[in-house]
């Protein structure tokens, strides 16, 4: 739908107002209304690096989700504040992992007596005390456009020399990644459930296993599925079927390409005219790439519509709110890490920015 026009020329006018004062980052599943006033946009990854980008910008505006702006706190400087524009755009997925109880999970290991071989990796989608956690233990974030290097990092004797992860909070992304990138076996893996007496494993697992995953997964990416995959085969011949790799690991073993959004951008846009393409990911993103690339085919890779529900929170009226506070001088929504979190965190971010390209 077409933006509210006298809502368009208020954001205008209060970007102009602020002009160098601000910096405005917009994540790839946002809504087209919010990303025409992004000065980047990105993946995850993208964003954490270009967040500090600016260090003379006062305010950043993050038009993403929570976990992604406590980030861009974390990493940048101290005279920066960041701004969300809807303190309710959440993530289901780094809700399924709180600090207590991956505290608990860890002293679980330690009672089997693997924690100390056990490096803890989060991916960036997990709360800020997650990634601390991670840092003080020896561990590391990653996301979705470096977690093979950083499960190699993980095992490897240069790097952390674990003989096993414990993956947060996404189980389909540490599976996904060991099996098909790290060759690691299914049999390799044990899900660490928090809602289990024991978080459901055996010692004898834990100490069997390479990979502990944790049970967390993503609402928007979970619901795509193996039949959805035959399905448009089916229907489209010749289609590429093209996945992230929150997917279930049989979505992501059935499909032809699999990486992060930023990923599926370049390889829609290096894709030759005419060829098909189905998407596994976040509904806002397909429905951009199909309207920027009318030469090709196009779909989403499922009958029902998945928009991410928090990240569509962000929307122009939200962004005009928080923009036009800042121009009047008040900071709305500000997420401030507090101090001894953000440096714990910032351990674990930047063993991952160090992370080989
Ligand atoms: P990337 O931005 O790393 O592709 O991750 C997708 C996502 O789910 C962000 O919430
Ligand atoms: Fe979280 Fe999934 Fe939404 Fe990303 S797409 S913000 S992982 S719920």
């Amino acid at each position: 739908a077409a933006s509210d026009p006298d809502l368009v020329e208020r954001a205008r006018a209060a970007r102009e107002a602020l002009g160098e004062r601000v910096f405005v980052l917009g994540h790839h599943y946002q809504r087209d209304e919010v990303i025409q006033f992004a000065d980047v946009t990105g993946d995850s990854f993208k964003l954490a690096r270009d967040a500090a980008a600016r260090p003379e910008a006062e305010y950043i505006v993050f038009c993403g989700v929570h976990f992604m702006a406590e980030s861009a706190d974390i990493l940048t400087g101290d005279h920066q504040q960041v701004v969300l524009p809807d303190l309710a755009a959440g993530c289901s997925m780094a809700d399924m992992a709180r600090i207590l109880q991956v505290e608990d999970a860890w002293a679980r290991l330690e009672e089997a007596g693997v924690a100390a071989s056990t490096v803890p990796i989060t991916y960036m989608n997990s709360s800020a005390d997650i990634k601390s956690f991670c840092g003080r233990n020896g561990g590391a974030v990653c996301t979705s456009s470096n977690a093979k290097q950083a499960l190699e990092w993980a095992f490897s004797p240069e790097g952390a020399g674990g003989e096993k992860v414990l993956f947060l909070p996404d189980q389909h992304l540490g599976r996904n990644t060991a099996v098909l990138q790290l060759g690691l076996s299914l049999d390799d893996c044990v899900v660490i459930d928090p809602h289990k007496p024991g978080f459901g494993v055996t010692d004898d697992e834990l100490r069997a296993a390479k990979m502990l995953l944790w049970k967390g997964h993503c609402s928007v990416h979970g619901r795509f599925t193996a039949e959805s995959v035959a399905e448009v085969r089916e229907r489209i011949p010749d289609v590429n079927v093209l996945v992230h790799p929150e997917c279930q690991h049989e979505v992501v073993v059935g499909a032809d390409y699999v990486g992060s959004t930023e990923y599926i951008i370049k390889t829609i846009a290096a894709a030759p005219a005419g060829s098909a393409w189905a998407v596994g990911t976040e509904l806002n993103l397909v429905k951009r790439l199909a309207s920027e690339h009318p030469d090709k085919t196009i779909v989403f890779l499922e009958k029902t519509v998945c928009f991410c529900a928090t990240m569509n929170r962000i929307d122009l009226p939200h962004l005009v709110w928080a923009l036009e506070n800042l121009v009047e001088g008040r900071v709305v929504n500000r997420i401030e890490v507090d101090a001894d979190t953000a440096h714990w965190a910032r351990v674990a971010l930047d063993r991952m920015l160090a992370l080989p390209g």
